[in-house]
C-alpha cells in the first residue's frame, strides 16, 4: 500500500511537470502500461495473503482510476492552452487597417455588381419604391404559371431552365418571380424593385453566363400608363449614366406583359452615329418591359378591372460591363482577385 501511494504521489509530481500532451501520454504508459510501475505491484500480488490481495487490489484500482482522471484533465488543459496560443499568434484585428496590411492581406472591396445594384436600389428608393428579395429555388407556379406561361406555352422554351429532379422546382430563370411574390403580399397601389441572381442552362461565352443578375421592377395602381413607364426608365438611366439619355421603345414579346417592349438607349459611345458597341445601329437594347398582363394581376390576387401597372427586367451584368468597360461576362463570377480588387470603394 505504501508503494501504491508513493507511485501516486510521484505520478502527480511528474504530471504537473509535463508541458506537452506527448509527455503526459509517455508518463501514463510508464506507470499504467503493461510494464508500468502499478502493473509490477499487481504482478507481485501472487505472493500475498488473500486478505492483503483484497485491500491491495482495491487500493490499486482506486489509484489507477485517479491517475486516469488526472491524465485526461491534464490533456484537456494542455490542448486548450495550445489552441489559445495558436489563436493569439494568428490574431488579426480587422478593424485596424494597418494590422490587416501587415499580415499581407489586401483590403476587401465591393463586387462591381454589388456596387451598381446598390446604386440602382438607391435611385428607386428615392422614387418611392421598396426593395424586395425572393428565393433562388422556385416552383413552376411562381416562375411560369403565374406569369401567364402555362405548361404547354412555347414561351417556356425562351428560357432554358435548370429543373430539380422532382420536375416541380427549378432555379429561377428571371426575377419576375419577385413580381408574383410582391403582388401576393401587398395591396395596390405599390411599387417595388427586386434584384438578384437568375439561372439559365446556357452555353457560356463572352456575353452569356449560366448565372447572371437582373433587377425586376413593378408598379401597380389605378391609372398607370406607358408614359409613367418611360418616365421612370429615363430617370433611372440618366441617373446611372450621369447624363440625359435618349430612349426608344420597340415591340417585344413576353407573355407577362401586354403590350411588351424592348427599351433601347441611344448609344453612349458614338451618340447614335453608329459604332462597334451598338453594332452600327446607333441604339443599344437595354431593358425589356411592358404593361402587366391582366392574367398576371389576377394570379397575384389583384383585380385587373380596377388596377393596372408596368413591369421591367433590367439586366445588371450588361450595365456593369458598360460602366466599367468589361468585355467578358465570365469575369463577373470568376472569383479572380486580380479582377475583383479593381473595384475598391474605400
Ligand atoms: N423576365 C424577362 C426576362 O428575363 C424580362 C422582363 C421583365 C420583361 C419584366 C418584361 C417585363 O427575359
Amino acid at each position: 500500500m505504501n508503494s501504491i501511494s508513493a507511485i501516486l504521489q510521484k505520478f502527480e509530481t511528474d504530471l504537473a511537470a509535463c508541458s506537452k500532451v506527448a509527455d503526459v501520454l509517455n508518463l501514463k504508459a510508464q506507470v499504467l502500461g503493461k510494464q508500468g510501475a502499478l502493473s509490477e505491484i499487481l504482478k507481485g500480488m501472487k505472493d500475498a495473503t488473500p486478505e492483503e490481495r483484497k485491500t491491495l487490489g482495491a487500493e490499486a484500482n482506486t489509484a489507477k482510476g485517479k491517475m486516469e482522471a488526472l491524465v485526461s484533465e491534464k490533456i484537456n488543459t494542455l490542448e486548450a492552452q495550445e489552441i489559445n496560443a495558436t489563436l493569439l499568434k494568428s490574431k488579426i484585428d480587422f478593424s485596424l487597417r494597418e494590422s490587416v496590411m501587415e499580415k499581407g492581406l489586401t483590403a476587401a472591396g465591393l463586387h462591381p455588381v454589388t456596387i451598381v445594384q446598390r446604386e440602382i436600389e438607391d435611385i428607386f428608393l428615392s422614387m418611392g419604391f421598396e426593395v424586395l428579395d425572393g428565393p433562388h429555388i422556385e416552383d413552376d407556379w411562381h416562375n411560369f404559371e403565374a406569369l401567364n406561361i402555362p405548361a404547354t406555352h412555347p414561351a417556356r422554351d425562351m428560357q432554358d431552365t435548370f429543373w430539380f429532379q422532382d420536375k416541380k422546382h427549378l432555379l429561377r430563370t428571371h426575377t419576375s418571380t419577385i413580381q408574383v411574390r410582391g403582388m401576393k403580399t401587398r395591396k395596390p397601389p405599390f411599387r417595388f424593385v427586386g434584384p438578384g441572381k437568375v439561372f439559365r442552362c446556357e452555353r457560356t461565352d463572352a456575353s452569356h453566363e449560366m448565372c447572371f443578375h437582373q433587377l425586376e421592377g413593378m408598379m401597380v395602381g389605378e391609372d398607370v400608363s406607358v408614359g409613367n413607364l418611360i418616365y421612370f426608365m429615363k430617370t433611372l438611366l440618366s441617373e446611372i449614366f450621369k447624363k440625359d439619355v435618349e430612349v426608344r421603345l420597340r415591340p417585344g414579346f413576353f407573355p407577362f406583359v401586354e403590350p411588351g417592349f424592348e427599351l433601347d438607349i441611344k448609344c453612349l459611345i458614338c451618340g447614335g452615329k453608329g459604332c462597334s458597341v451598338c453594332k452600327h445601329v446607333g441604339w443599344v437594347e437595354l431593358l425589356p418591359c411592358g404593361m402587366v398582363h391582366p392574367n398576371v394581376l389576377k394570379a397575384g390576387g389583384i383585380d385587373p378591372d380596377k388596377y393596372n401597372g408596368f413591369a421591367f427586367g433590367l439586366g445588371l451584368d450588361r450595365l456593369v460591363m458598360m460602366r466599367y468597360g468589361i468585355d467578358d461576362i465570365r469575369l463577373i463570377h470568376g472569383a479572380d482577385l486580380r479582377f475583383n480588387s479593381q473595384f475598391k470603394t474605400f
